[in-house]
């Protein structure tokens, strides 16, 4: 059987998407069931880059699941330092693990590692790139919450130009009918041409504002927050000038809908004001948890095991 890897969520066809999040809900409400599935499988987390959320999750998915974990969390603590390539890297932990999760800053890192690679590879983040299981944990946090992936006006608002879930994100959302997206930053962190073309191509519509007030988020059926990625930016002094750029506090939350279901991939600055937290609408938290059940069907998906039921 051919090896499968992700490393964009349009690797997967909308029907396994569907079935992957299907997958997901399932293990949600039954997870004795496959509690030691992967009983003797080894997932390796091999990080390059910080994460507490995409790591953590997929090792806990594994263990979850009845597996083993190994990796590393740094470049610092891997031969990467004494100057070994990813494409070796991986052939090496293709001897040790089953399956393996890889964060690099180098867009493209990845997709190097799986064309040598002998065991499936998950982009677990590349750069300003692609986030592809922050895609499916975000999708099926939508799907739990909304009941539905089609006919959604999402806000999306902060750092759109490095913030590489949100381009994962717009991807995967634009193969569903009805979907619309509000596009919020500021002029300097807009989405770049190549996801801006693509909504375009699609006949997505699309609109870009600056501000986030009552306007513009009259409509929204889900906010998607994101912070300004600090570690993307060229110079100090741009950061510094956008990192407030938005905050979402109280009085904000006062002018959305009812039932507007706020997400975060996290980490958060100061983007949402803790005291937004208690909000009913703030569902990013959830969100977090929501990563381990995709992350827990998205290694069963690429294994290739299915339970008996
Ligand atoms: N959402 C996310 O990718 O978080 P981490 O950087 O902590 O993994």
């Amino acid at each position: 059987m051919a090896i499968r890897h992700l490393m964009s969520p349009l690797d997967f066809s909308v029907e396994e998407t569907e079935r992957l999040l299907d997958l997901a809900n399932d293990i949600e409400l039954h997870r004795d069931t496959y509690s030691n599935i992967c009983e003797g499988k080894r997932i390796a987390t091999l990080f390059y880059e910080p994460s507490t959320r995409t790591r953590l999750s997929f090792e806990a998915a594994m263990m979850n699941l009845g597996g083993k974990v190994l990796g590393f969390h740094s470049e610092d603590s891997s031969s990467a330092t004494k100057g070994e390539s990813v494409a070796d890297t991986i052939r090496i932990v293709s001897c040790y693990a089953d399956i393996a999760a890889m964060r690099h800053p180098k867009e493209g890192a990845p997709l190097v590692a799986s064309l040598k690679s002998s065991i499936p590879v998950i982009n677990a983040g590349d750069g300003g790139h692609q986030h592809p299981t922050q895609t499916l944990t975000d999708m099926l946090t939508i799907r739990s919450l909304k009941g539905r992936l089609d006919n959604l006006t999402i806000g999306l608002c902060g750092d759109l130009k490095f913030g590489r879930t949100v381009h994962s994100l717009i991807e995967s959302l634009s193969r569903y009918p009805g979907i619309s997206f509000v596009l919020i930053s500021p002029e300097e962190l807009r989405v770049p041409s190549y996801v801006r073309n693509g909504m375009k191509s699609k006949k997505i519509p699309f609109s870009e504002v600056e501000k986030l007030d009552a306007e513009t988020m009259a409509d929204l059926d889900i906010l998607y927050m994101t912070r300004v990625q600090k570690e993307r930016f060229f110079n100090e002094a741009d950061y510094v000038r956008m990192k407030d750029f938005y905050i979402l506090d109280r009085e904000k939350m006062a002018l959305a809908p009812k039932d507007m279901c706020v997400l975060h991939p996290l980490p958060r600055v100061n983007e949402i004001s803790v005291e937004v937290d208690d909000d009913p609408r703030a569902c990013y938290f959830k969100q977090a948890q929501y990563g381990v059940y995709a992350r827990m069907a998205l290694i069963l998906t690429l294994m290739g095991i299915e339970v008996s039921k």
